[in-house]
């Protein structure tokens, strides 16, 4: 992901309010509409009869083992880093090429595969179904990686992919190498066992998705748009298994990623005539803008929790929490305004809460006994969903309320549809059910990402796009995504060999099954 998003501990501060709210329930608690037990929404699911079509089962050897941990480490030990968007490591993405091609030689060699590069480091793969009227999906990864430095504190060399108490450390272990591998390594298995499918795929691997995907990601769109493709759904990186992250719940949970927020940087500038500092005017260009930025932090964006996506989240994990939490959470329609005003003490859930502006430059004076001509600040803003960027340009503008104070739209862009996630919603019931066979205990949720993924860029060629995959993340590790320290068990990257395994057989269903027909089959 483009960005470290904050930690989800979104209900760590819960207990506080827990009295106030006793009150708040007692005394409405004649109204009758307050629903006192949630729906447990996995229930439905795995009573459904699926269709069968995961007709091909993964046993991993000893020898596979060796060979799928060994072409992991050599594509982690590839330091394919993104330094900005001008200063990609085109070596080593060449070096990566030569390497996917030995690595998975029969994925390389079908001729089920139909293999392109794209803007000469991105790849695109096309696997036609043998069903051309079922709509077929997408799997997107990412090749490149931010930069890491052993010097930051490293326990092992970040490109060198070590193994340490059964995990792998190395820059991309996490993010995105696993998933890129897993789903390649599915494939070249897939293909050896003669699997052909019916609902075709794509799989788009870009190169530049740390520095936007403008590259990469962006020409894989154009071509797709060019050749009238429509996708049935697309699932790129984003969220994982939390394990002992979320306080208070019972059991792990997968947030599958159902939306992004949007983002916009701005830049603010005061300029004067410069002058000597034994005459200074009553106010300088520094003064004047360090009060407009003074009063963005004073006045931050609308509290808007209970508006956007969050809301699912709670209400898809309301069972697994003990009373009263599942009281507050399966109450939202109630409860929101209380709860978005205790989430948004943390900086870690405020993310949640609302849009967030971060002023993270500022420029001005060179000399000093010379009052600066100019003086100018960064403001970075990650914009939740229920409000739009033309509304948070509106906002700043009056907030900063100084016509000597120049607004100037720098980038950025509005959050992303919300994607279905609902029984009749293909994509997340497909990868709800893949995460449910193989760990049967997790509670699965939508989510929300707080950072940026490439597959923003597909939106117009699909309405439902799902960041996940099932990384298990226990407390802890969310600081080693973009920091020191990235790793992934061997178990675990084994696990996502096997979820792309029987995900691209899931997909091959013809339509889901009818959410209600589950009863008549008891
Ligand atoms: C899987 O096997 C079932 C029953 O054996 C068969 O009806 C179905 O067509 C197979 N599906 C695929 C995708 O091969
Ligand atoms: C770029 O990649 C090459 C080949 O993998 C590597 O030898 C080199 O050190 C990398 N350069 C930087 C600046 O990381
Ligand atoms: C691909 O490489 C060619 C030749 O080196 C270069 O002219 C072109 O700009 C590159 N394209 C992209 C999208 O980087």
């Amino acid at each position: 992901m483009t960005d470290s998003g904050p930690k989800i501990k979104l209900f760590k501060f819960l207990k506080i309010i827990i009295c106030s709210l006793l009150i708040t329930v007692l005394v409405l608690g004649t109204i009758a509409s307050i629903r006192t037990v949630s729906l447990d929404v996995n229930v439905g699911l795995q009573l459904a009869h699926w269709e069968k079509t995961n007709n091909i089962s993964l046993v991993i050897d000893q020898q596979q083992r060796e060979g799928l941990l060994a072409n992991f480490k050599e594509a982690v030990r590839i330091p394919t880093v993104s330094f900005s968007g001008t200063d990609i490591n085109t070596t080593a993405l060449l070096q990566f090429d030569k390497f996917l091609r030995k690595a998975f030689p029969t994925v390389f060699s079908s001729s089920l595969v139909h293999h392109e590069l794209v803007a000469n480091y991105s790849h695109l793969f096309w696997v036609p179904g043998s069903q051309p009227d079922l709509v077929p999906y997408m799997l997107l990864a990412h090749i490149d990686v931010v930069p890491a430095s052993e010097a930051d504190g490293w326990e092992a060399p970040p490109f060198s992919a070590k193994e340490i108490d059964g995990f792998i450390y190395g820059r991309g272990t996490i993010d995105d190498k696993g998933a890129l591998m897993g789903i390649l390594q599915a494939l070249e298995y897939l293909l050896i066992k003669g699997y052909t499918p019916r609902r075709g795929f794509y799989i788009g691997l870009g190169h530049d998705e740390e520095v936007g995907g403008y590259k990469g990601a962006l020409n894989i769109v154009s071509l797709l748009k060019q050749r009238g493709v429509r996708l049935s759904f697309v699932m790129d990186e984003g969220l994982a298994v939390l394990d002992g992250v979320i306080s208070g719940l019972e059991g792990p949970a997968a947030l599958i990623g159902i939306s992004e927020k949007g983002a916009a940087t701005v830049k603010l500038s005061v300029s004067m005539l410069p002058g000597h500092s034994s005459m200074p005017p009553r106010e300088t260009s520094i003064g004047i803008l360090a009060a407009a930025v003074k009063r963005l932090e004073e006045n931050p964006m609308p509290r808007l929790f209970g508006h956007g996506p969050e809301r699912g989240t709670f209400e898809h994990l309301a069972h697994k929490f003990r009373l009263p939490m599942k009281f507050i959470m399966s109450n939202l329609w109630l409860f929101s305004p209380l709860l978005g005003r205790v989430l948004e003490r943390k900086s870690d859930t405020n993310a949640f809460v609302r849009t967030t502006t971060a002023v993270t430059m500022f420029n001005a004076g060179v000399k000093v006994n010379v009052i600066p001509s100019l003086a100018e600040a960064y403001v970075n803003l990650r914009i939740h969903s229920a409000q739009s960027l033309k509304e948070v340009l509106d906002l700043i503008e009056s907030t900063v309320g100084d016509h000597r104070v120049k607004i100037e739209f720098i980038d950025g862009f509005d959050p992303l549809p919300v994607s279905s996630f609902d029984e009749m919603s293909f994509g997340f019931q497909i990868i709800k059910k893949t995460v449910l066979d193989m760990f049967p205990t997790i509670t699965v949720a939508p989510g929300i990402c707080i950072g940026n993924t490439d597959s923003r860029h597909f939106k117009d060629l699909t309405n439902d796009i799902y960041r996940f995959a099932p990384i298990w993340f226990k407390p802890g590790d969310a600081q080693r995504f973009h920091g020191i320290n990235e790793r992934i068990s061997k178990k675990n990257y084994e696990e996502l060999v096997q979820f792309f395994f029987s995900l691209i057989q899931n997909c091959d269903i013809q339509k889901l099954p009818d959410p209600h027909s589950s009863v008549h089959e008891l």
